[in-house]
């Protein structure tokens, strides 16, 4: 891995506003610049969702039992309904709460964009791709949803799952209309709607991971929705936690052509065009300032490029830093295994391939131990 100095292309400023004027407070990161990045990021990136929490969302518990994990966790199996113009749907949503542990209790939540047998409730398949027994054991609920609930992984045309069921009927469709990282997105935040309901979730305390287009996913909604205290990204690589110009691996263009349903169209004009965008993702970084952001990378992994993921992190520091915090506060890459865990920017690169391991879990869990307490204080 090199020292990035070697490397760094000329980014955007997150503390420049678009009217060219210094960011120097954190109010003025607050009231202009952070609801600009924003902006920016909805317009070219990931696209708009036409609505937030839809007026019709039920919460219906369909199985809470205890006796779980050999005693030690509650299950709970939630249906959270949603209803538009267009029809309806349900994200299935899998919860297992420490049987022993003081309530409410912080919680982990996972987008799962796997095999949804990694999911399993019944815990027949216990993969680290979810280790529920595990983040149970460490005190923390153990949360997951699969994002198929909200929109199939393939280019329908926006006909299936939540495009069909609330976009409004325009032809054509508008260049900034949601993708499907969005729609996922989107049901994250239905999730938490869910979690703050439940007296056995502390809602000020729960962390939302993703791995790769995962991981790209829990970026954009942690970046829109400030509820959550914690965002990781795992793997995310392009249009997550990588930086686009200069990257390795996977670019703009690759992106695009083969998962053409996941960002907006506007996005596909910088094919090949990076160093047009008014952003880059360092920008999408800072917007989860001031809560916790974790970032993780995997040796092997060079289609998402640790690398561009570690560069973002470090550039996303100066709004943290703005505020207060401090980030990762060093500017060398880290050797595999040796987790960065100072600050309110957490980052581990880990020896091997493209993957959500164990390892990578608990990196998560003792970050979490570290900082997620005093943080909601
Ligand atoms: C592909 C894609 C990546 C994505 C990954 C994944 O490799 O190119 O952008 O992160 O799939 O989701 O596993």
């Amino acid at each position: 891995m090199s020292n990035h100095f070697y490397k760094s292309p000329l980014l955007p400023d997150p503390l420049l506003g678009c009217e060219g004027e210094k960011i120097l407070t954190a109010e003025q990161w607050q009231q202009i610049r952070r609801p600009e990045i924003l902006e920016l990021f909805h317009e070219h990136v990931y696209g708009r969702a036409p609505l937030q929490r839809p007026q019709y969302l039920r919460f219906i518990t369909v199985d809470k039992g205890e006796g779980w994990m050999g005693g030690k966790a509650v299950r709970k199996k939630i249906d959270i309904g949603y209803e538009g113009p267009g029809g309806n749907g349900v994200i299935h949503l899998y919860l297992f709460v420490p049987a022993q542990a003081i309530r409410p209790v912080p919680t982990f939540l996972l987008i799962c964009n796997r095999e949804a047998e990694n999911m399993d409730p019944d815990r027949e398949v216990q993969s680290p791709f979810w280790p529920a027994e595990h983040i149970v054991s460490r005190g923390y609920a153990a949360a997951v949803f699969h994002v198929e609930d909200l929109d199939p992984d393939k280019h329908d045309g926006f006909k299936n799952g939540v495009h069909g069921i609330f976009d409004p009927p325009e032809v054509p469709r508008p260049k900034d209309a949601w993708g499907t990282l969005a729609a996922w997105a989107w049901g994250a935040s239905r999730v938490m709607d869910y979690l703050e309901t439940d007296p056995d979730i502390d809602d000020k305390s729960v962390a939302l991971v993703g791995h790769s287009r995962g991981g790209k996913t829990a970026l954009w909604c942690g970046a829109q929705d400030e509820r959550f205290a914690m965002v990781v990204s795992n793997d995310s690589g392009c249009g997550g936690a990588a930086i686009t110009r200069c990257k390795k691996g996977e670019t703009i263009n690759n992106i695009n052509e083969r998962f053409p349903h996941w960002f907006c169209e506007n996005y596909k004009s910088f094919n090949g065009r990076e160093n047009e965008l008014p952003i880059d993702q360092h920008m999408l970084l800072s917007l989860i300032a001031p809560r916790l952001l974790y970032v993780a990378s995997a040796s092997e992994d060079t289609w998402a490029d640790p690398d561009s993921e570690f560069l973002a992190c470090t550039h996303a520091e100066r709004v943290y830093n703005l505020l207060g915090l401090k980030g990762l506060e060093t500017l060398d890459m880290p050797a595999p295994e040796c987790p960065l865990h100072q600050g309110s920017i957490g980052y581990h690169l880990r020896t091997g391939k493209h993957d959500l391991t164990l390892f990578d879990w608990n990196c998560f869990m003792d970050y979490a131990d570290r900082h997620m307490k005093e943080a909601r204080l």
